[in-house]
């Protein structure tokens, strides 16, 4: 990644023993896209939400921050003061920046209340194995390490037309065969299915609980994405 070559400082607040990694996704999930090309898409997606028009002294965390492309969309947005929480150790481990990371689970986070201007959270929450109990706690730690009139953003698969046609796509074998891509997200996807297909298949109970925790600024739900800004409650 090119973001500075500095070695991540990482603080460790989970024993080895209580990682969750699958070495299998994690491979694919790196196939699927160039760091590059990922850094772009995060940040388009911080402009479409605003993100860029904050003040870049506000203190963000990112939580399932993976291998940390988003951290860097953050910095190349002029953000500071940025920290990320995923619960790999490997992926942590492949970014290079400044932003401070933690080793840690979100359903149980390691930070003092009140501590963040700004939470984000791309396509973690969907690895979620219990829910939706693990989505309340997420939620509810979110919010307690938010200060009063801080923001989350939240980007997540969600059902809808488009994603059913893409997955009819990029099930078939001979896409898998030609584009590598394509081959890359179907691994992915069979590989977190359960997770997965449990995100997917409950919207309401899932809007629930963010209405639980934050009040909705912003919802959009389309081209198999939902597209979340929330306050904290
Ligand atoms: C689909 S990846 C998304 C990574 C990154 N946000 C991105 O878009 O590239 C999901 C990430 O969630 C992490 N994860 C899963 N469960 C977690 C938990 N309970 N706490 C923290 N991270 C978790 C995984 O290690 C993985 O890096």
């Amino acid at each position: 990644m090119s973001n500075g070559g500095k070695t991540p400082a990482m603080i460790r607040h989970v024993e080895a023993g209580q990682l969750c990694c699958d070495p299998v996704w994690e491979a694919a999930y790196e196939r699927f896209e160039t760091p590059e090309e990922e850094i772009a898409k995060f940040i388009k997606r911080l402009r479409k939400f605003g993100v860029d028009q904050l003040d870049k002294q506000s203190s963000v965390i990112e939580l399932f921050c993976g291998r940390g492309g988003g951290l860097v969309a953050l910095q190349r947005l002029g953000f500071t003061n940025v920290e990320g929480v995923d619960l790999s150790d490997t992926l942590l481990e492949s970014y290079r920046g400044p932003a401070q990371l933690h080793l840690a689970d979100c359903r149980s986070l390691p930070m003092s209340d009140a501590t963040y201007d700004i939470a984000i959270v791309q396509g973690g929450l969907h690895h979620l194995p219990n829910l939706p109990d693990d989505l309340n706690e997420s939620l509810s730690e979110t919010r307690r390490i938010l200060k009063p009139g801080g923001r989350l953003y939240v980007i997540e698969p969600w059902m809808t037309p488009f994603l059913r046609i893409a997955h009819a796509i990029t099930d078939q074998p001979i896409v898998r065969k030609l584009y590598a891509k394509g081959d890359a997200l179907a691994t992915m996807t069979e590989h977190e299915s359960e997770t997965y297909f449990q995100w997917l298949g409950m919207p309401d109970v899932l809007m629930q609980s963010f209405s639980r925790y934050f009040d909705t600024v912003q919802c959009d739900m389309s081209w198999g994405k939902l597209a979340y800004v929330g306050k904290p409650r």
